[in-house]
């Protein structure tokens, strides 16, 4: 590209509790692609999750410690305000499944008529990673199973933690 290339930020937005190692798939792909990529957490105070926001950010910042162009933020609102103020051009999805894909759709086809300035960008993991759900890691984490290989270390160990201060209490 020559000079009148525009630097390309995109945010990656979720809720992210925990990372999962199709996430980072996710992230070091858009990484390859684009100039930055944000990784964008979801402040929702109607949902009660495992991990506060701030841990689901310390838990990325370690994880792309070495990367700097990926870039670690929270957000509330619309992902679209938050993108617009950000000045990003493209908003990036991760597909896992056909059944990813209708929620998706809708999601990115509201977001465009929200804002056209914005394009979603839908990107494959690896297919190792393709039935990894931050919701199945936690349940499976909390029964006592193994979630190595599906999450990066750091989320393993929180995860330890988490559930063994449960067990300990309980
Ligand atoms: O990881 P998730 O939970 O699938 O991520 C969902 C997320 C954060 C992308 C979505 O809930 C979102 O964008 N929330 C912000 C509020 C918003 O903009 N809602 C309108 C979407 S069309």
């Amino acid at each position: 590209m020559g000079s009148d290339h525009q630097p390309r930020l995109a945010v990656y937005p979720g809720s992210f509790d925990p990372l999962t190692n199709g996430h980072v798939d996710i992230i070091r792909r858009g990484a390859r692609l684009f100039d930055r990529i944000v990784v964008a957490v979801l402040v929702n105070p109607d949902k009660s999750p495992l991990f506060s926001v701030d841990e689901r950010m310390e838990i990325a910042r370690e994880v792309f410690a070495d990367q700097p162009s990926v870039e670690v933020d929270q957000f509330d609102g619309l992902l679209v305000e938050y993108a617009g103020r950000r000045e990003a051009d493209v908003i990036v999805r991760g597909l896992r499944a056909i059944s990813d894909f209708e929620y998706e759709f809708q999601m990115a086809l509201m977001n465009r008529r929200l804002s056209s300035a914005i394009e979603t960008v839908f990107m494959m993991p690896a297919e190792p990673y393709t039935y990894v759900s931050s919701r199945l890691v936690k349940e499976i984490s909390a029964l006592g199973g193994s979630v190595s290989g599906l999450v990066p270390d750091v989320v393993e160990t929180r995860l330890a933690d988490k559930h063994g201060a449960a067990t300990a209490r309980a």
